[in-house]
């Protein structure tokens, strides 16, 4: 998605127009699989678990950047879609802003990726014994299932919410 969205900002500004559709699927992806399923795991199961060990200084500070930087994330996607919002409303110089984010987002993603997969997750294993890892294994799986049917129910009450 980051590259979909990287070719899109260049697109965007090649030919001054913009893929609504992709932006909104592009907000999407970013809310429920990056943030909901990816980030969700991260913080509500691993960083849980490691919050209750004795953290070298390097990697609780690391922690707490990747805590910051999923704040970040979420803020941007949030900054993204009402930009897409007031373009289509009619405000034309709101395309700055769809830019501005798209640019922003696709820069740290890969930043915040590398971070955690090259200088955080394996380290951190450490920590854990085996049967501890497990048990998040198993966590991580109770997740991921209960994740569509949660994402479909907010849906259906958001729905019902408005009538
Ligand atoms: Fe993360
Ligand atoms: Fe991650």
């Amino acid at each position: 998605m980051v590259g979909v969205l990287s070719e899109e900002m260049h697109g965007i500004q090649k030919k001054d127009e913009v893929h609504l559709e992709l932006i909104e699927s592009g907000v999407d992806f970013f809310r429920t699989y990056a943030d909901q399923c990816h980030h969700g795991k991260e913080e509500d199961i691993l960083f849980r678990d490691l919050a209750k060990k004795r953290l070298s200084l390097e990697h609780k500070k690391i922690m707490d950047e990747l805590i910051e930087e999923h704040r970040f994330g979420r803020e941007t996607v949030g900054k993204l879609l009402s930009a897409k919002e007031r373009y289509v409303k009619g405000d034309t110089a709101a395309l700055n802003g769809i830019i501005g984010f798209l640019k922003e987002l696709v820069e740290f993603y890969p930043a915040h990726i590398e971070k955690e997969d090259k200088h955080f997750f394996l380290p951190c294993m450490e920590y854990f014994s085996k049967e501890e890892r497990e048990v998040m294994l198993r966590q991580f799986d109770e997740f991921d299932k209960k994740l569509i049917h949660k994402k479909y129910r907010q849906l259906v009450e958001g729905f019902e919410r408005r009538r």
